[in-house]
């Protein structure tokens, strides 16, 4: 009944009160109960961190505005977050995650950053912009200077300029493309998305939708930029991008090679930094589909081995995307991954792993794979609480888990977020952290969402201001920068938490 395998120093004080104790009395004793209590709470996340008088002051505030959002009817993270993206913006406890520091955002894809909205309003209607209708139905776009090619199982294509001109109310026309350009519906989303399978596809067709405006040199510049602008300003100061590297094409349909890729994120990480000095960068991890055959992989990793040694700083490593049920398992792939060590070369890894509830499959053996690979995080992890061997080795390893609460509720691998894996995890302080994976396709934006869902479905009325504090810290610690640069964000974090603490308690009078 004791238990005897933790070593808490409070299971010490648990013991004393148990032993002195054992036999005397017939109820169980209040005090040892409380010694329990207290050490459940202290093994969370953030359970030992020590809190300021200020940290207290704004943690009490926060236990108030939590349980009166508890007390309420319709509980945001037990509800679809189609659904209950209007009940988090009435959040007062939201509001505060969003002037929150975050810290770093480590589990982003590449185009899915940025509001569909700004594609929608700025990009398509951007001159040069064709448009043509698959049969699916979705739709893809083309930037060029010449009528474009016309492309197999697509209409012709149109000029959205032309089109736009000849009507006198474009709204229809900008929601039909908005729809198509995320998964985000205003329907109910339990009849829109019945499946996997179905969510799925419609995620696949809506990057593909996505590909031909992101992919055109001018709007990837601006893309970009904006993404960074909507996480710097949900106060993230660091970004981790999984990034597939396409060509890059221009007006006249010439096209830039993956090195050019890179190196354009670099600069404008570059002129972002300058322009806002308390933005502390981003990084890449360089990703390849995991539908591709072995010789693809093959040969992605030779050149993402390339590239590391050309960008070293910016580059943080590589990965497989895709869905993993669908894909091929991590193993299959393993000379190709083993090729950086065989040569000696450092290739970090970041895998996707354990994004799936399919048990026992081939699949279902990537979260042991990627600890075998040396990965470095665990994109997801959704099934590790069902693989002890792989949870023990991620702790050893200190391998922290990228949880993406909202990601894993819209592609049907949990219907109530309380219910959510990671909330075991977060109770023992495994290494976690939060990210948005790809919040333009679901409707959400930078990291405070997630944090949300995270913090007040995962966590219940027990997380606090030490979880949420742990969380940033975790999303430093756990980031592929060196252990200098770590300690450099740190300080810049620590001063904007001290900044958010003060402003916080002010909330109180208001
Ligand atoms: C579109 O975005 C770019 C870059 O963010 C900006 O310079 C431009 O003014 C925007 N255009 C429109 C029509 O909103
Ligand atoms: C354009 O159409 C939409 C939907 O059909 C309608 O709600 C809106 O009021 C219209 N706008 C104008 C300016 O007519
Ligand atoms: C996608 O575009 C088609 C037209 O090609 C339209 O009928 C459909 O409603 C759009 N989908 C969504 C989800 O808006
Ligand atoms: C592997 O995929 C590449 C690129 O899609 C293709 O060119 C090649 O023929 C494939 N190789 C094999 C052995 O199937
Ligand atoms: C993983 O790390 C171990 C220990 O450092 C090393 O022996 C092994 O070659 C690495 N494997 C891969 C695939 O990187
Ligand atoms: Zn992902």
């Amino acid at each position: 009944m004791m238990p005897v395998q933790l070593q808490c120093p409070l299971v010490a004080v648990a013991c004393v009160f148990m032993c002195c104790l054992f036999g005397t009395l017939s109820s169980p004793d209040p005090r040892v109960r409380e010694a329990l209590i207290e050490l459940e709470a202290s093994m969370q996340t953030g359970g030992q961190m020590v809190l300021t008088d200020a940290e207290q002051r704004l943690d009490a505030l926060l236990f108030e505005m939590k349980q009166e959002e508890i007390s309420r009817g319709d509980f945001p993270p037990a509800v679809h977050f189609f659904s209950a993206k209007r009940l988090i913006q009435r959040s007062p406890v939201f509001s505060l995650l969003q002037k929150m520091p975050k810290g770093g955002a480590l589990h982003v894809h590449d185009f899915s950053m940025v509001d569909v909205e700004w594609l929608v309003k700025n990009v398509t209607y951007r001159p040069h912009c064709y448009m043509c209708s698959t049969d699916e139905p979705s739709f893809r776009f083309i930037f060029s200077s010449q009528w474009p090619k016309p492309l197999p199982r697509c209409s012709p294509w149109v000029l959205l300029e032309n089109l736009r001109s000849k009507m006198v109310n474009a709204t229809d026309l900008d929601n039909s493309i908005r729809g198509n350009l995320t998964l985000f519906t205003d329907q109910d989303p339990e009849v829109a998305f019945p499946s996997q399978d179905v969510v799925w596809d419609r995620f696949e067709q809506a990057f593909r939708a996505v590909w031909g405006l992101v992919t055109y040199a001018p709007v990837f510049r601006d893309y970009y930029y904006q993404g960074l602008t909507q996480f710097y300003t949900d106060n993230v100061m660091y970004l981790e991008l999984r990034a597939l590297l396409p060509e890059v094409y221009e007006l006249d349909g010439s096209t830039h090679d993956r090195a050019w890729t890179l190196k354009t994120y670099q600069d404008i990480t570059t002129q972002f930094v300058s322009k806002h000095p308390d933005f502390f960068g981003a990084r890449i991890i360089i990703t390849n589909q995991r539908r591709a055959n072995r010789s693809a992989i093959a040969q992605a990793v030779e050149e993402a081995m390339k590239l590391k040694k050309d960008f070293p700083d910016f580059m943080a490593g590589f990965d497989l995307v895709g869905r993993e049920d669908r894909g091929k398992p991590l193993w299959y792939f393993r000379d190709a991954l083993s090729l950086p060590a065989e040569k000696g070369v450092t290739l970090p890894y970041f895998f996707h792993a354990g994004e799936t509830d399919l048990e026992g499959t081939e699949v279902d053996q990537n979260l042991l794979d990627a600890l075998l690979l040396n990965t470095s995080r665990i994109g997801h992890g959704f099934a590790l609480v069902r693989h002890p061997v792989a949870k023990d080795l991620s702790r050893k390893k200190g391998v922290a888990v990228e949880v993406c609460p909202i990601s894993n509720q819209v592609l049907k691998l949990v219907k109530d977020l309380r219910n959510h894996p990671a909330a075991a995890l977060m109770l023992e302080n495994h290494p976690v952290v939060i990210s948005s994976d790809d919040p333009a396709m679901f409707g959400a934006s930078g990291l405070s969402y997630d944090f949300y869902e995270a913090f007040v479905g995962f966590g219940g009325i027990k997380s606090h201001i030490g979880s949420l504090k742990q969380l940033a810290i975790n999303s430093i610690r756990y980031s592929s920068l060196s252990p200098r640069q770590q300690k450099e964000a740190l300080v810049l974090w620590q001063k904007r938490w001290n900044t958010f603490v003060t402003e916080s308690e002010f909330l109180k009078t208001n």
